[in-house]
This record gives C-alpha cells, sequence and structure tokens, in this order.
C-alpha cells in the first residue's frame, strides 16, 4: 500500500469509527458488533504503527494514547465559568422569575428546564471542529488543563460533525473556527455501581457517590487510569464562538450543538410562567430516576440568549439561571440491631438491621455503619429510631438519631473485639489517611475470608469464572471441597454434582469457567489474587512492568515504586504479601495447576530503547500544547533520541506545535515525516 493509500484508508477508517462511536456512546444505539468495531480499530491502529505520520490529535487512537503528567496546567477560561444560585424552595423560584421580569419590564419571558447533572463542570474548546483543550471550572476564571484526560470520553467528540441536514438559507450547521462548550462530566449510575463492587473487591475504599468518582477520575494524572473509568459527557452551554453565529436560544442552542456531535441532556423542557416552571420541575422529578445518571436539581434557564446578556450576572452568578435543588429523600424507621459483615480483607463492618422503609425509589432495610467510630459519632443505638437518607447515590445511610423519641430501652452497641466469624481476636488498624479506624481479623483461616477469597477470585473482573458466586462458594466451603483458590484446580465432576441443587450443565459450566481461567490474562490472576490496595488499575500497571509473576513476586518495594501509579503503601502491600510462606505455597501451586504466569501486556524498558526514538533525530518546532522544549527534550533522549535544530534529509521526524514556521514548510519540502504532541505521545509510550 502507498502511503496515499495509506492515507486515505486512515481516513476512512477514523471516520467510521467516529460515527460508531457517536451511535454508541452518544445515541445509544450501537451501529456495528463489538467485533467488527475492534476489526475496524486494529486496521487503524497497524495503519498507524506502519505510518507515524497518520496519527493526528483527532485520530480515535489518541483516546487511551496520553502520558501521565506531574501535575495538571492552568489554563485561563476566555469566558469566566460562573456557578448557579441554588435554592430548595419554589417560592423561590417563583421570586426569582419575578426579578427577571422586573430586569426586562414589559417584554415576554421563554424558559427551558434542564436536568442538573451531578458531575464535575468542564469547558471544552474545539479549534476548526477538532478538540484542543479541555479544562476543568477552577476558580471560575482559570482551571485545570486535563485535555488528556477528557479525550477517553467516549461520548466527547474529538472532531466535530457539520450538519448535512441543516437549514438552507442559514450557515447553521458549518463548524465554527472556534467553539467552546460547557458541560458536565459524570459516571452513570451502572458504570458507577461496578466501579465500586471492583473497588470494594481489591480492598479499596468505594466512592461515596458517583460524583465524588467523577471529580476523582478526572483528577488523575494519567489518562490511562482515566480511560478504565466509565465517564460520560453531556454539554448544556456555550464560551467563545468565534466564525459562526450561535442560535439565539437555549433550545436551539441545544439542537445545533447535538447536531455537531455532542451529548446534549436527554429532554428539556420549556415553560412560559413561573407555575408551568414548577410543574416542570415536578415533571423532571417523576423521571428522574429512571436516568442513566444522577439528578440532584433541575435547571432554570431563561431561553433567549439576547434577554440573558442584558440582564447580565452578579459576581458569582447569572442573574438569568436558577438551580432547584431536590431535597435528598429521607425516611424514618426503627434500628432492630447492628450486624457485623466480615469481608474477604477481614474487615469487620457494621450494618443496621432496619425495618424495611421505602426511601429515595427502593425498600431499604438495611445501611452501612462504616465502622466503630461513626457509631460513637453519631450516636447510634440499637432500638432508636433514625433517619435513613437515599440521595441517589446507590449506598443508603443512617444520617441522625431522632434522639428525643428515644424510650430509654435503647441499647448502646459494643464493638466486639473478636471475629463474628472464627473467634480470633481482632486488632484495630487506622488507614493510611489517618482516618477510619477499622478492625480486622486477622486469621487467614476464618471462614468469612476463605469465601471472599474465592468469590473476588471468581468475580467477572478479576478470573471471570461463571457461576462462582456467592452460594457457590458456600457450598464448596461448607463441603470442606475447597479452602483456597487452588483447590478449585482440583475439583472433581462427581464432588460438584454431588452438591445440593447443582446439576450436571452448571457443574460443567462451572468446570469450563474454570479451565478458561487457567489462560486468563496475568493482570486478572494479579487482581484475582485480592493482595490489600491491588485493584484492576494497579494489577494491570504491574502486568505491564513485569514479564511474568516470579519476576513481581522477586522485585521489592523500592523497585516497585519506579512505576507509574505504584506508590509506597501499594508497593510494601504487594512485597509483604509475596514474603508470605503461606501465598509463596498457594503461588506455587498455582503454578502446578497450570496458570498462566508470563505476561501478554509487558513492555520493558530496554523495549523502549529499541523504540521509535533510538539513533533517530528529531526538530523541535512551535509550541506544544503541554510539553515544554526542555521536557520534550528530556523524553526524547531517554528514548535514545537526539534533538537537533535544523531539518534536513537526515531528520528522522520534526515535532511541531502551534506557531511552527520555517522548519515545518521546510520539512514538508523534504517529506520529512510531522508529529503533533499526540502523535509524539503515541510514538514515545509513557514517559520512563
Ligand atoms: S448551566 C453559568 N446547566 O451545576 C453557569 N449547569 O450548580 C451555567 N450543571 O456549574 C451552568 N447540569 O456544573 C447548567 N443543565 C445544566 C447543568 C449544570 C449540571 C452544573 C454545572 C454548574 C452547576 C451549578
Amino acid at each position: 500500500m502507498t502511503f496515499v493509500e495509506a492515507q486515505r484508508r486512515h481516513a476512512a477508517l477514523a471516520e467510521e469509527l467516529r460515527r460508531h462511536d457517536h451511535a454508541y456512546y452518544v445515541l445509544a444505539a450501537p451501529t456495528i458488533s463489538d467485533a467488527e468495531y475492534d476489526r475496524l480499530y486494529r486496521e487503524l491502529l497497524d495503519l498507524e504503527q506502519a505510518h507515524p505520520s497518520l496519527v493526528t490529535a483527532d485520530s480515535p487512537s489518541q483516546r487511551v494514547g496520553g502520558a501521565a503528567l506531574t501535575a495538571f496546567a492552568p489554563v485561563r477560561h476566555s469566558v469566566p465559568m460562573m456557578s448557579l444560585d441554588n435554592t430548595y424552595s419554589p417560592e423561590e423560584v417563583t421570586a426569582f422569575v419575578a426579578r427577571v421580569q422586573k430586569g426586562l419590564p414589559g417584554e415576554a419571558l421563554a424558559w427551558t428546564v434542564e436536568p442538573k447533572v451531578d458531575g464535575v463542570a468542564v469547558t471544552l474548546r474545539y479549534e476548526q471542529g477538532v478538540f484542543t483543550v479541555g479544562a476543568t471550572r477552577g476558580d471560575g476564571t482559570t482551571g485545570d488543563n486535563i485535555t488528556a484526560n477528557l479525550r477517553t470520553l467516549r461520548s466527547l467528540p474529538l472532531r466535530l460533525t457539520p450538519s448535512e441536514t441543516s437549514g438552507s438559507s442559514s450557515d447553521s450547521g458549518k463548524v465554527p473556527s472556534v467553539l467552546e462548550v460547557r458541560g458536565e462530566v459524570f459516571m452513570p449510575l451502572a458504570g458507577f455501581r461496578k466501579l465500586n463492587a471492583d473497588r470494594e473487591a481489591a480492598g479499596e475504599e468505594a466512592f461515596v457517590n458517583p460524583r465524588n468518582s467523577a471529580a476523582g477520575s478526572l483528577k488523575q494524572l494519567d489518562p490511562k487510569l482515566v480511560a478504565e473509568r466509565p465517564l460520560a459527557l453531556v454539554v448544556y452551554g456555550l464560551g467563545a464562538v468565534e466564525g459562526a453565529v450561535a442560535p439565539a436560544t437555549q433550545s436551539e442552542l441545544l439542537v445545533w450543538l447535538k447536531q455537531f456531535g455532542f451529548p446534549t441532556p436527554e429532554r428539556v423542557w420549556t415553560a412560559n410562567s413561573a407555575e408551568e416552571i414548577l410543574q416542570r420541575i415536578a415533571e423532571l422529578d417523576a423521571v428522574r430516576r429512571t436516568f442513566a445518571y444522577d439528578t440532584d436539581g433541575a435547571v432554570v434557564k431563561l431561553d433567549a440568549l439576547g434577554q440573558r446578556d442584558r440582564l447580565g450576572a452578579t459576581a458569582k452568578a447569572p442573574r438569568w439561571a436558577m438551580a432547584f435543588k431536590y431535597a435528598a429523600e429521607q425516611a424514618e424507621t426503627r434500628l432492630r440491631a447492628i450486624t457485623i459483615q466480615v469481608g474477604r480483607t477481614g474487615a469487620l463492618t457494621p450494618v443496621a438491621e432496619l425495618d424495611p422503609v421505602f426511601v429515595g425509589g427502593s425498600t431499604v432495610s438495611r445501611a452501612t455503619l462504616h465502622n466503630e467510630e461513626e457509631i460513637k459519632r453519631k450516636d447510634i443505638r440499637v432500638g432508636d429510631l433514625v433517619v435513613i437518607e437515599k440521595a441517589g447515590e446507590v449506598i443508603p445511610a443512617v444520617v441522625r438519631v431522632n434522639a428525643d423519641r428515644r424510650t430509654g430501652a435503647e441499647t448502646e452497641f459494643v464493638f466486639p473485639t473478636v471475629c463474628p466469624e472464627c473467634g480470633t481476636q481482632a486488632t484495630r488498624e487506622r488507614t493510611a489517611a489517618g482516618e477510619g479506624a477499622v478492625w480486622r481479623c486477622g486469621n487467614l483461616d476464618c471462614p468469612a475470608k476463605i469465601r471472599g477469597r474465592l468469590e473476588h477470585w471468581c468475580h467477572r473482573g478479576a478470573m471471570d469464572i461463571e457461576g462462582g458466586g456467592e452460594v457457590l462458594v458456600r457450598q464448596l466451603v461448607a463441603a470442606g471441597l475447597v479452602r483456597d483458590v487452588a483447590d478449585l484446580y482440583r475439583l472433581r465432576r462427581d464432588e460438584l454434582c454431588a452438591l445440593e441443587r447443582m446439576g450436571e450443565k452448571s457443574a460443567d459450566n462451572f468446570l469450563a469457567g474454570i479451565q478458561q481461567s487457567r489462560e486468563r490474562d496475568l493482570w486478572r490472576l494479579l487482581f484475582g489474587l485480592g493482595i490489600l490496595h491491588v485493584g484492576a488499575g494497579v494489577a494491570k500497571a504491574l502486568a505491564r512492568a513485569f514479564p511474568n509473576l516470579d519476576e513481581l513476586a522477586k522485585s521489592t518495594a523500592v523497585e516497585m515504586t519506579r512505576i507509574d501509579d505504584i506508590g509506597e503503601v501499594i508497593a510494601t502491600s504487594v512485597e509483604a504479601w509475596f514474603a508470605d510462606p503461606q501465598n509463596r505455597e498457594l503461588i506455587s501451586r498455582l503454578r502446578k495447576a497450570g496458570l498462566r504466569f508470563e505476561s501478554s501486556t509487558y513492555t520493558s524498558a530496554s523495549a523502549l530503547q529499541q523504540g521509535p526514538f533510538a539513533g533517530k533525530t528529531v526538530v523541535l518546532t512551535g509550541t506544544l500544547p503541554a510539553l515544554s522544549r526542555e521536557e520534550a527534550t528530556a523524553w526524547i533522549e531517554r528514548l535514545g533520541g537526539k534533538v537537533s535544530s535544523s531539518v534536513s534529509k537526515k531528520t528522522h521526524y520534526v515535532l511541531a506545535g502551534a506557531e511552527a514556521g520555517s522548519k515545518l514548510e521546510k520539512a514538508q519540502q523534504l517529506g520529512v515525516p510531522i508529529l503533533d504532541e499526540a502523535a509524539f505521545r503515541a510514538l514515545a509510550g509513557p514517559p520512563g
């Protein structure tokens, strides 16, 4: 294939993948099978490997490309990002409408009511239709440049699609030369639940709610970690626009943004009076629990952008909009008992057993009490009337006690100092951050821990052994067939079939799942071992850094901390795990059982040395979006390359940024491959 042919094919593939991404992530209406998508994507990657200059910033391959940063660069917003005035009261909504009318005397007012998505506000800049910079709100004037993280969001268009169906008279379908849109990054509920289940399985702290997990995810310095988080985007406003006339109303604006490929709020209501606004707010309340994300309120906006301009803003918030927040739903119920759950890591978690009560869209009969301190702090006693809250976020919580309803019959809860499962003395330990003291059972053979380890091993996110859920694991342990994960690989069909309610077909399926797990990627095995602090992300980082399990087992904590994303706490925990003779013995039995210990994702430092820049000469020109000249130079040199100041036939690459001048022209004349920062990062791989 000639370069020109490759270029053409690449453009067609990129376009097709963009269409499928949009169909899947924005319209939620997939147009091809996953396998077919993977095939196209693979072909695109192969072309880019053969012709690195095809890697442009808006290539679909760039979503997961970026290298880890040490800090986010500041971005000054061309139009400030304000916040909104908030209220919980319908009267204040009416007063707000009256205030706006007073500011625009005699004018007809139309309004929109949109879901208030509970996430993180972002601004996205597109130049000539290509996504260039994305930032957080920060203090409203200056935010963090989180472009690389935002690129990983599949619902975020990397390139805008001009509309073919736009009205004939106007140019409304034309992509503006500069377009800044404002929106919200959020974590859909399904993704949030799965992420938390995975984190808990890894002995990591669960996120309190989807908003926190979205915010925490966007703060990661390594875009690869962000790519693993199920984040999504919705846009609802504008920043700067150049080279096109923006629509005159909010309703039209949302249609305009949608035709460029942006995800917009799934429902928007219109209203012409305060009464209508309040009706729409109630309508939204009635449907919001069916949305895929948490909605904590409604945003009421004046529809006409011209009227907005005339009203202006206070120092903090626009005068033309207001957020109405729905109160978190609370209910009162009786706390019948406090029970203790023993997790896989031995943590003793107190659970409130409640009289069932309907709150926040579902019936709640249990709520977590987190730990001993939480019970003391809130002075929760068995028999108390307690207030339960469920604010969309999935885990119901006990907010407070109705102490004035006490009869004197309530009893203080004495936290057990022995494990309720096995009777072993528990010990109290603080988390790394020093808060939330946790009691742990130290007995490795505690039945609750044995079951927890087995369930975790079989978990979909780990070794993915179907059927290995709570029920079967309990049976296997109770029957004395399995004590640790290596025992799974010695299970016989007749042993399984002898279990109660176990059909032959289920037994065969389970055995087939166990068989398949022998071949799973090393990171799944590492994650499955349930080492404290080793979640799926850390397991992947370890499997990238070590060629096999034995090399990892031999390495020291100090060596491990040299790996991106591996801090001291994690490294120490991994080192201690492999030092334990019982764990070593487990590894040796897993080896005998024929599990794969080789890493298929390993990328060695020496591979980087032989990488794309070894012995290559690179010329830098112009200003790169995120890398300074010094950083780029140091990076190239680390990879064995040389940076030179002038372009010649001997130059291998020109790394070009904004306002590149004659060097870029010369490179083009000589046919020297030109890289932008994204392409460079893709070639360079993770910074060493
Ligand atoms: S409009 C000038 N519309 O809520 C401010 N904001 O509490 C324009 N939010 O900062 C914001 N959904 O982060 C707007 N449909 C929506 C929204 C929305 C969520 C967030 C946004 C804003 C915050 C204010």
